[in-house]
């Protein structure tokens, strides 16, 4: 009998407290959604992190390099894309898709993501005297700077090393006006590739383009 007591009396006492230790600690509240920079960059990988890879619009190129890129610049692009200064249709659609966090946070990503040996202050290569007349033309070291790895502002890109033939697109859709998917309007850049042919543009887009400098391709399998 004292048995019987006891043990309803003990499994009262578990009860009690199990109903206690439920009321006591809720079930913790879902932490609000954060997507994690993985999630957000999910997206770029699959055109700008697998080396050589190639968009045939407006003409076969490959895609820029941004892994160590300026951030300032970065979120100046994709601003430039989501308002439509700068026409590329694929990566408008894209840049119309991120919140102004999303870009804060993808262009902080990216610009610690370059090569980390240190670019030489001068122009390692001498330009041949032609690409040099045209470097002078323009001034463009004094905007890109000497190296075309440190611009004097950071919303200026890096340009040196970048991908060449995606350097020559860029300089002409500079140059290109009144076209609805090709073109990208900023004053700076407009008033400067309009001095030049397009060949000689390519003569600048092949030298700055054979240059060191911090960009690089950061391939799909370091974010395994
Ligand atoms: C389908 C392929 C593709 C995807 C996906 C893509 N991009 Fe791009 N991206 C391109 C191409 C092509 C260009 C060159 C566009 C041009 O000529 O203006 C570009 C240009 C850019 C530029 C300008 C680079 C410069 O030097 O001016 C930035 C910045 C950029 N992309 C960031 C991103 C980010 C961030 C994502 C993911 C949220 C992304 N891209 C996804 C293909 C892609
Ligand atoms: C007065 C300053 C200035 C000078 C001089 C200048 N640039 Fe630029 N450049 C800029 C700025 C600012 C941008 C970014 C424009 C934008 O946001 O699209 C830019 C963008 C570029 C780009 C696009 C890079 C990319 O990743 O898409 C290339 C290529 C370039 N410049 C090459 C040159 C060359 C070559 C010269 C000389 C012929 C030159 N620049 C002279 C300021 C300058």
């Amino acid at each position: 009998m004292t048995k019987l007591f006891s043990s309803l009396f003990a499994l009262a006492v578990a009860s009690v407290t199990s109903v206690a230790f439920a009321q006591n600690t809720p079930a913790a509240p879902a932490p609000a959604p954060v997507a994690s920079i993985e999630s957000k960059v999910a997206m770029c990988i699959g055109c700008h992190a697998i080396p050589g890879y190639q968009s045939s619009f407006p003409e076969v190129h490959r895609v820029p390099m941004i892994s160590g890129q300026n951030a300032k610049y970065i979120a100046a692009a994709l601003n430039a894309y989501k308002t439509g200064d700068r026409k590329h249709p694929t990566m408008r659609g894209i840049a119309e898709g991120l919140s102004e966090q999303d870009i804060t946070a993808i262009s902080d990503y990216y610009e610690k993501r370059g090569k980390t040996e240190p670019v030489p202050e001068k122009a390692s290569r001498e330009p041949s005297p032609q690409v040099a007349a045209l470097l002078q033309k323009a001034a463009c070291a004094s905007c890109h700077g000497a190296n075309f790895s440190k611009p004097i502002d950071p919303s200026y890109p890096k340009i040196a090393g970048q991908h060449k033939d995606y350097l020559f697109v860029a300089l002409k859709a500079y140059k290109s006006e009144g076209q609805s998917v090709v073109g990208r309007s900023n004053g700076v850049m407009a008033g400067i590739s309009k001095q030049f042919s397009n060949a000689e543009l390519k003569a600048l887009a092949d030298y700055v383009g054979t240059l060191p400098g911090e960009l690089q391709v950061q391939p799909q399998s370091r974010f395994r």
